[in-house]
Formats: structure tokens, C-alpha cells, sequence
């Protein structure tokens, strides 16, 4: 099954072809193209995304992915494609007529190349930035209808619990996982505690009652002068101070540590960080202690609450997923942990490359539902959804 997908909840405008040997969940998955674009450098001129922004460069920059992730891929369009007629081209401009400008770039694409032949289009629903959203959703609707291929939404958090599961170094196969499982989402939108029972089911354990873990990173960034995403800068700097053994710089609380329940809480820390920090000339070795305090803080109360979870449930597998795990101090703390109180769950990371947003993911999880794929002419009905949850 030969699968497009497209993502752009959020900064990242992706487009990638995957087909997929065999069924979900033992199936090999081969990656033909893989284009991404990512906005951050015109985010981070504000210190973050600005839907309305983010929306524009989707609507600029997705058939140019398309494209890219065609050209990679080798594959030809197919030779019964008949030129559009009036009523045809008519319904894809009705379909993007809030994004005038992408229904002509992807008209003029169809024109000089004709349709290609995929099995399936799978789509980021939510959640993420409505507006962004939107984009990617009537664009897939669009292709579905230009080439006439079924149609699939899919939930963007799903996308991240299976890639972190996806041994793209080894197999190409979503690892053999057993059940119950424990995933911890980290991302900039989410952070939140899931109890799988099986492939595909999900029930919310816990949740944060604020600031993701991602936001908090980049709220924190952003105080000390940092530049959006504030994640990797943190990250790079905490290590600096570990190296360096820097003191020190402010005690910091970890948030419901003791809180006997499985939720989470980073505004708290996020205020504290700005106390300490406030009528400070910050030097940089300041920065990079307080960057190391701030991860130590949060990475103590994910491990505590990942480990309860983990206890409570008797899961026999940790995923963690979403932007955050990029953050290679949290995957060693984490393995430390469990290696010392549970040797016998096995803990999942993201490949790196997989870890912040993708369309590898949302080909993972478009297979996953390809059981709920709608008719190019029935797909009216999927819609954006910021807010989507995954239980
Ligand atoms: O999953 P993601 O790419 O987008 C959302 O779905 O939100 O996550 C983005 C978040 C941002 O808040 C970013 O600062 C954070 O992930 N992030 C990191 C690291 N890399 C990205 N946080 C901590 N350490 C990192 N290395
Ligand atoms: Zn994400």
C-alpha cells in the first residue's frame, strides 16, 4: 500500500510517500520521499508560532513538498489522466477557496504532471493550530479528488506514539510491543499520560493542568533571552552547565511531584524560573545553570509520574513522544531510571530525525486506520480539529 501523507498541525510543512508491506501493526514500511519544510526561522523573528503566519507558508510551501517528495520518490504519474474539466477544476476551487493561491499552485502542478497513483492520502486532523490545520486537510481533500484516491484523517499524537515505536535504523518495522503500555506525550501542545491496552486504544491518565512541557521550555527560553524553539537551546545549554559542573543557580520546584496522581503542572516552575531570573544581568554561564536547573526540575517529575503510571497499571512498555524527546539528558534519565526500578519495561524513544514533527508519523498512523479511509467524494465530512483528543 503505497501511502502519502501529509502534516502541517503546526511550524512544519511535511509530505512524505511510505508504502507499507503487510498489515498493521507487522508491517514493513519503505520511505520513498520525505520532504519537510520548517517555518521556524520566520517564527522565531516573534518568539513563536503565529497561526495566521503559519497558515500562509502551508498554503506556499506545500505543493513545492509535494513536489519534492514526488521527485524523491521516482514515481510517475499515471498515464490515464484525463485533463480536468471544467466542473472538475471548478470543485477544487470551491474546496480551497479560503486558499486561492494553493488551489492554483496545485492546478498548474496537475496540469504538468497528471495525477500519480497512491493508495491511500493520510492527513493530520488534530490536534494543533486550526488554521494550519485547515491547510493541510482541503489540500488532501483536493489530491483525493484530482487523484482519485481514498482518504484518511488522522490524529497527529498517534503519529508521534508510533514513530517512536518505528525502528527506521533497523527493520523499518514498528517494534513488537506488549500491552499494557504507558505513553507519555511531550510536545509543545501536550503533555499527557496514556494507557494503551492494545494497538490503537488509548485512555488519558493523566494530564497537565497548565503549560505543556514544550511550552514551559519555551516560555523559559524566552526569559533568558533565548531564541523559539526554546527546547534545543535549553538542552544545549544544560549540558553545558552539567559538563561544567556549574553550582547551582536557583532552587526550583518540580510541580506536583508528590502529588499521588498522574498529572502534571510547569506554570508553576515556568514563575519560578522568572523570579530568579528578574533585575539580573544574565551572563551566559548563568543562563546555562538555570537552563540546567529547569531540566532537572522537569525531568524529575516525567520519570516519578512515568514510573507511577507504569506501577499502576503493571505496563510492560514506556513510549515517550512528541518534540520534547528529542531531548537526548531526558531519554538517559529515563533509561537510568527504569534500568534501576523496572529492568523488565522496556522504554521507547523517537529516532531523533522522528522526534519533532513529521509526515513519517502520520503515514505510520494513516496505515493504522486505513480501515476508516473515506471515498474521495465522501470526504466532506473530515474536518480540522484543534482541539482532537486521542481517547
Ligand atoms: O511535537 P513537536 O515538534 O510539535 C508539537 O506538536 O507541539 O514539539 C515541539 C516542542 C517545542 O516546544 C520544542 O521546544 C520542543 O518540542 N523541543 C524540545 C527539544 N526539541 C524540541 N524540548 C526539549 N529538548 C529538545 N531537545
Ligand atoms: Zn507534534
Amino acid at each position: 500500500m503505497l501511502i502519502l501523507s501529509v502534516e502541517t498541525s503546526c511550524d512544519e510543512t511535511a509530505i512524505s510517500l511510505v508504502e507499507a508491506t503487510g498489515e498493521f501493526p507487522h508491517a514493513t514500511y519503505e520511505i520513498h520521499g520525505n520532504a519537510l519544510w520548517s517555518q521556524i526561522d520566520i517564527h522565531r523573528e516573534y518568539g513563536g508560532v503565529f497561526p495566521a503566519l503559519a497558515k500562509r507558508e502551508h498554503v506556499l510551501t506545500i505543493v513545492p513538498m509535494l513536489e519534492n517528495a514526488i521527485k524523491e520518490s521516482g514515481l510517475e504519474p499515471n498515464d490515464y489522466s484525463p485533463e480536468l474539466t471544467e466542473q472538475q477544476e471548478e470543485e477544487i476551487r470551491t474546496l480551497l477557496s479560503r486558499e486561492r493561491e494553493l488551489a492554483d499552485a496545485l492546478l498548474t502542478f496537475h496540469r504538468e504532471h497528471g495525477a500519480f497513483s497512491v493508495d491511500l492520502i493520510a492527513v493530520t486532523s488534530g490536534p494543533g493550530l486550526e488554521p494550519a490545520l485547515w491547510v493541510g486537510v482541503n489540500f488532501a481533500k483536493a489530491l483525493a479528488l484530482l487523484w482519485n484516491t481514498p482518504i484518511v484523517p488522522v490524529n497527529h499524537m498517534e503519529g508521534h506514539v508510533l514513530s517512536s515505536v518505528f525502528d527506521i535504523e533497523r527493520d523499518d518495522m514498528l517494534s513488537d510491543i506488549s500491552f499494557p503500555t504507558i505513553s507519555l506525550l511531550i510536545s509543545g501542545g501536550h503533555t499527557e499520560l496514556i494507557l494503551m491496552r492494545d494497538w490503537g486504544q488509548y485512555e488519558k491518565i493523566g494530564q497537565t493542568r497548565d503549560d505543556a512541557v514544550g511550552e514551559a521550555y519555551d516560555k523559559v527560553a524566552r526569559l533568558l533571552g533565548l531564541q523559539y524553539p526554546g527546547g534545543p537551546e535549553i538542552a544545549k545549554r544544560a549540558e553545558v552547565a552539567r559538563k561544567a559542573k556549574l553550582p547551582e543557580f536557583a532552587k526550583l520546584p518540580s510541580p506536583m511531584l508528590n502529588s499521588g496522581d498522574l498529572d502534571f503542572s510547569f506554570s508553576g516552575l515556568k514563575t519560578a524560573v522568572r523570579y530568579a531570573v528578574q533585575d539580573k544581568e544574565l551572563t551566559e554561564t548563568d543562563r546555562e545553570a538555570i537552563a540546567r536547573d529547569f531540566e532537572d526540575a522537569v525531568t524529575a517529575v516525567l520519570v516519578k509520574k512515568s514510573i507511577a503510571a507504569v506501577e499502576q497499571y503493571g505496563a510492560q512498555t514506556l513510549i515517550v513522544g512528541g518534540g520534547v524527546s528529542a531531548n537526548q539528558h531526558l531519554k538517559r534519565m529515563f533509561e537510568a531510571a527504569f534500568l534501576t526500578e523496572h529492568p523488565d519495561v522496556t522504554v521507547y524513544f523517537p529516532q531523533p530525525k522522528l522526534s519533532t514533527d513529521n509526515s513519517i508519523m502520520i503515514a505510520l498512523a494513516g496505515h493504522a486506520r486505513a480501515g476508516n479511509a473515506f471515498a474521495p467524494r465522501g470526504a466532506d465530512v473530515i474536518r480540522a480539529d484543534g482541539n482532537r483528543s486521542l481517547s
